[in-house]
């Protein structure tokens, strides 16, 4: 992993100014990274809050790009708001840049994501990307997987036997719930979180979890791994390449 400061100057915090809050860190990530869209395409872009942050920022550059593909019925709804013409995913075969946030990230740029519950477009969007660039505050890297639960989207009539499967690992899974019903992805599925993992080979575990029947997609990102991650800290945003 290389860290280098951003060489943009309104990246930099002052000495001595009060610390940043995490929501003002995220808008910090979200307008850095809008230095990797590239004119004249489509970008792939991710959901949730930190998201949210680089949507609003990319508004700004509307009228230089193509428009994006989304990972979340969430991040189109903001993105068609804010006049950024969204694509379907099919009706592109390639995109330069990811942009997304994660739950998690290590080292070597794998990732925990789906805290938001969009871990399989996500997933599916970072496929089609040559670079993911991961936003995310300092809070989120991590030295091993595993620290916040792992997010795994299921196909209902298979829950208690994945949750098993994952007892069997030392997990603990429980199906995340929305007003005390199970929630129902934009894939018209369910999510398991699951807690106690420590995920020391990220390639291996996605490689197993994903084969176990009836999983859709488990939340560790690790053959879709960033490739850079810029990190919201004290002193300004860090980058961090893999
Ligand atoms: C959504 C995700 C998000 O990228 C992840 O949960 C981070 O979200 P936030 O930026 O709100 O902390 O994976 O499924």
């Amino acid at each position: 992993m290389t860290h280098i400061n951003s060489s943009n100057p309104a990246n930099f915090i002052s000495p001595g100014a009060p610390p940043l809050t995490q929501d003002q860190l995220k808008t910090l990530v979200g307008q850095a990274a809008l230095q990797y869209v590239v004119p004249g395409e489509i970008v792939g872009v991710g959901t949730g809050s930190t998201v949210n942050k680089f949507i609003d920022a990319l508004a700004t550059m509307k009228d230089q790009i193509k428009g994006a593909v989304s990972s979340s019925v969430a991040s189109t709804e903001r993105l068609l708001a804010l006049g950024i013409p969204v694509f379907d995913s099919n009706e592109v075969s390639h995109l330069s840049v990811y942009i997304d946030g994660a739950d998690e990230i290590d080292g070597h740029g794998n990732m925990v994501k789906g805290g938001g519950a969009a871990l399989t477009r996500e997933k599916i969007v970072a496929a089609q990307s040559a670079k993911f660039v991961c936003i995310a505050d300092e809070s989120k890297l991590v030295q091993t997987l595993g620290k916040f639960p792992l997010p795994v989207e299921v196909i209902p009539m298979a829950t208690q036997r994945v949750m098993a499967q994952f007892a069997a690992k030392g997990g603990t899974a429980n199906v995340r719930l929305k007003d005390g019903k199970p929630l129902v992805t934009d894939n018209g599925q369910h999510i398991i979180d699951v807690t106690g993992l420590q995920i020391a080979d990220p390639l291996a575990f996605e490689a197993e979890v994903s084969q176990w029947p009836g999983v859709v997609t488990v939340g560790v990102f690790a053959f879709q791994r960033a490739q850079v991650c810029l990190l919201g800290t004290a002193t300004g945003v860090k980058t961090l390449t893999f």
